[in-house]
């Protein structure tokens, strides 16, 4: 079977530790080149790799000879690509990294420089054991009905910006919320199978344009088409459990994106107290990531939607844009059509 070529926008951390080493070990994959404004991280990136290094200017010159761009430079920078990549080389299928928008407009506006099955976003987590055992038992109704769901993640003083982009609001577009947030809000609308219903109530507070502490309350229309509350922590402020939470009517499931914990159940009501824990494979990193590159090649190959296509993370920007919609801040388009947005304090 011919190799899927790849070429890459970004060569910082999240390619250097997670996409290069798994891509170089599939052995369906070829890496063709990376760019990056920093060339000197290109050279030595595509030194180590054993690929191309390309000025990002020179990328349209080399997109006919790979079938996947990985873009995975912060979110902040990636209009200008994209609107290349609307005017050439339309057999480039991409693989967005997350997050991928802010507004549902920006969304559906990425989702169209590709067929659906020809664009990825990077929530890899939803191929971890625990995530599709949640989404499997849920769908079974092992525990019968859903009746709530809720996460909280971070804890005070979690978050390092450093010299990366998480502190230019307008390159990470937005904090905590857009970093870890949006991995948190699409686990649980992928596992419930559930959509954003009705309004969103609750508190944004933002420190120089970035969101450290989101507390909110909404709710989530299943498949069945009922609706559940669901409310979420996103915080620098106070410690939390890192965990998702999914409440039946006579037991409690929680479990973590973060850690090996597996799936914990604590039954409502019970006298003994006890929490049980299921116990999952674990998986690495890597392999995480290679599953998830698989599922990706997958969907290319047979032209079929799955759980890798940017098309089906609708519900997260949609939830993100209603969070930062919330208080002090409006979702306010740079320009007409245009898929970035920006964040203004009111
Ligand atoms: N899916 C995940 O779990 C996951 C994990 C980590 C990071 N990410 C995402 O991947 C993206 C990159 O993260 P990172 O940790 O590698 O960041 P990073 O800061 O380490 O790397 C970003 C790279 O982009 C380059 N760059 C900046 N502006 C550019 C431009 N205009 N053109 C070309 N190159 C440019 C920088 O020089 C740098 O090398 C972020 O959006 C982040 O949220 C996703």
């Amino acid at each position: 079977m011919k190799k899927v070529a790849i070429g890459c926008l970004g060569a910082g951390q999240v390619v250097r530790e997670q996409h290069f080493p798994v891509l170089a070990a599939m052995p369906g994959a070829s890496l063709a080149w990376v760019a990056d404004v920093d060339m000197s991280s290109a050279r030595l990136l595509a030194r180590a790799f054993k690929c191309l290094p390309v000025e990002p200017r020179e990328i349209d010159g080399h997109l006919h000879g790979i079938d996947v761009l990985l873009i995975a430079v912060p979110y902040g920078v990636r209009l200008q690509y994209y609107e290349r990549l609307r005017k050439v080389s339309a057999d480039v299928s991409l693989f967005v990294e997350k997050p991928v928008a802010r507004t549902v407009a920006e969304h559906i506006s990425i989702c169209g420089l590709r067929p659906p099955h020809r664009i990825a976003c990077g929530y890899s987590r939803r191929v971890l054991p625990v995530v599709e055992a949640v989404k499997q038992m849920i769908g079974e109704g092992f525990w019968g009905r859903l009746n709530e769901c809720s996460f909280g993640i971070g804890a005070v003083g979690g978050y390092s910006v450093g010299d990366k982009y998480y502190a230019d609001p307008v390159m990470a577009g937005g904090g905590l919320m857009m970093e870890i947030g949006v991995h948190c809000i699409d686990a649980v609308l992928f596992c419930t199978g559930g959509t954003p219903a009705g309004d969103i109530t609750g508190q944004m507070i933002l420190d120089n344009g970035i969101d450290i502490h989101t507390k909110a309350e909404t709710q989530l229309r299943l498949a069945d088409g009922t609706n559940v509350p669901f409310a979420f922590e996103v915080t620098l402020l106070e410690e939390t459990e890192g965990r998702i939470e999914l409440v039946f009517d006579r037991h409690v499931l929680s479990f973590s994106l973060f850690d090996d914990s597996g799936i914990l159940v604590r039954k409502i009501g019970g006298k003994s107290g006890y929490t049980v824990a299921v116990a999952l494979p674990r998986l690495t990193g890597y392999q995480m990531l290679g599953r998830f590159w698989m599922r990706y090649f997958e969907a290319l190959e047979t032209g079929v939607v799955n759980e890798t296509c940017s098309v089906t993370s609708l519900g997260v920007t949609q939830m993100v844009q209603a969070a930062y919609e919330l208080v002090g801040c409006r979702v306010v388009p740079l320009a007409e059509n245009s898929m970035v947005s920006e964040c203004q304090v009111v």
